[in-house]
């Protein structure tokens, strides 16, 4: 985050805290994990609206906020094991790591699990992310909501398994563990398989639509929220779809009994593997997925759609995509977003639709970040 972007936030928060809230967890304050909890609920939602409005501009502004439960949600966590710690950044530090005791914006399964782990993963050689040394890297927990099923993936920086008596104490805790190797420079929880020890997969169960979900592949943070929003989608999104940065197909898959037809367009071919594993396993025959980039899909000119569902990752879809979806005829457009600034830059290159309406959707509570989505008709 930009100094500019932490004043104004620090600057919001300020307002927004008013009487203030009893923090719930014991690290709050040190750990960078969280940064409102000191602000009650309403606040925080308020605070959202209010930011989102700031960031959309003469765009458009927020419809309304949905609500999450504020602790427990989180689906994922992304653990750093260096200096001798298990925890996360310290607020405002990259250098420096919290030992942390427990977290309350985890599951709780996996919390328990992540307190049982913490003195076998002191007995592991950490990684050393400033010198580029060491071992263990990160220890993913993800956690998912609606079967409570249970993934461990250790990401190591050597191609060897010295885990030892850890994956022994933890084998009965989680029904996937994992080590994934990443050698590189770059600091990344995700990488290539080395080493499937229990299972390999979790599901995740939405309305009925089964997930899988595997070590390397994105899914939403907070279940409850995704789920929501699916529903929204589906509401929107009809006839013949393009659903572009698909994941494992969990909107295609979602939405596919209300559709025509959906063709699901995604860059990794781990997750577009995964999506014809979920496809065939809910008996879906009317959807598709293709492993490429968008912009590369799209160069060939497709058309035929009658609504673009739109989800890419922070870094938003940019400019070249945008003015390719322009282009198409569909009627609708219905973008799904995580970073309400990219949001407005494409949504701003889009000359033939009029954002109809944007909704705010509590993803990540206790943090600053915020999921959109968009609706926009064809003019
Ligand atoms: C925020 S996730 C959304 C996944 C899915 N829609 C869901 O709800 O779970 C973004 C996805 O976009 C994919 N992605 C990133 N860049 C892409 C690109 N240029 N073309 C296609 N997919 C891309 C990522 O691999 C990731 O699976």
């Amino acid at each position: 985050m930009k100094k500019k972007e932490k004043t104004y936030i620090r600057r919001l928060a300020d307002e927004y805290r008013g009487d203030g809230a009893v923090p719930e967890c014991p690290h709050f304050g040190e750990c960078g994990g969280c940064l409102f909890q000191d602000i009650p609920y309403e606040g925080q939602l308020a605070l959202k609206a209010r930011m989102v409005n700031d960031t959309l501009g003469e765009i458009g502004s927020v419809d309304r906020v949905v609500p999450s439960i504020p602790y427990r949600y989180r689906s994922r966590m992304d653990l750093v094991t260096a200096f001798g710690k298990f925890g996360l950044r310290r607020r405002g530090s990259y250098r420096v790591v919290v030992d942390l005791g427990c977290c309350r914006i985890m599951q709780e399964k996996s919390d328990e699990l992540f307190k049982k782990m913490r003195l076998l993963v002191q007995a592991v050689e950490g990684y050393d992310y400033l010198r580029h040394q060491g071992y263990l890297r990160y220890a993913v927990l993800r956690q998912a909501r609606f079967t409570g099923q249970v993934m461990v993936n250790f990401v190591v920086a050597e191609r060897e398994n010295r885990l030892g008596d850890l994956l022994d104490a933890i084998k009965g805790d989680a029904d996937s563990i994992t080590l994934i190797h990443n050698g590189g420079l770059a600091d990344l929880s995700y990488g290539e398989i080395l080493e499937t020890v229990k299972g390999g997969h979790i599901e995740e169960c939405f309305d009925g639509v089964r997930y899988r979900i595997t070590p390397n592949s994105f899914f939403q943070s907070n279940a409850e929220i995704a789920l929501a929003m699916y529903r929204r989608i589906r509401d929107e999104a009809r006839g013949r779809v393009l659903d572009l940065c698909a994941g494992v197909g969990s909107i295609s898959l979602f939405i596919a009994g209300t559709a025509e037809r959906v063709t699901g367009v995604e860059v990794s071919a781990e997750a577009v593997e995964t999506a014809r594993v979920n496809a065939a396993g809910n008996g879906v025959a009317n959807a598709e997925f293709i492993c490429a980039d968008a912009k590369d899909f799209l160069s060939s000119e497709p058309g035929g759609y009658d609504s673009i569902v739109l989800d890419p990752p922070r870094s938003g879809m940019q400019a070249k995509v945008m003015e390719m979806i322009d282009r198409m005829d569909a009627g609708k457009i219905v973008y799904m977003s995580c970073n309400p600034k990219t949001f407005r830059e494409d949504v701003a290159v889009l000359r033939n639709y009029r954002l109809e309406s944007v909704e705010a959707y509590d993803m990540f509570p206790q943090t600053p970040h915020v999921e959109l989505l968009g609706v926009l008709r064809r003019i």
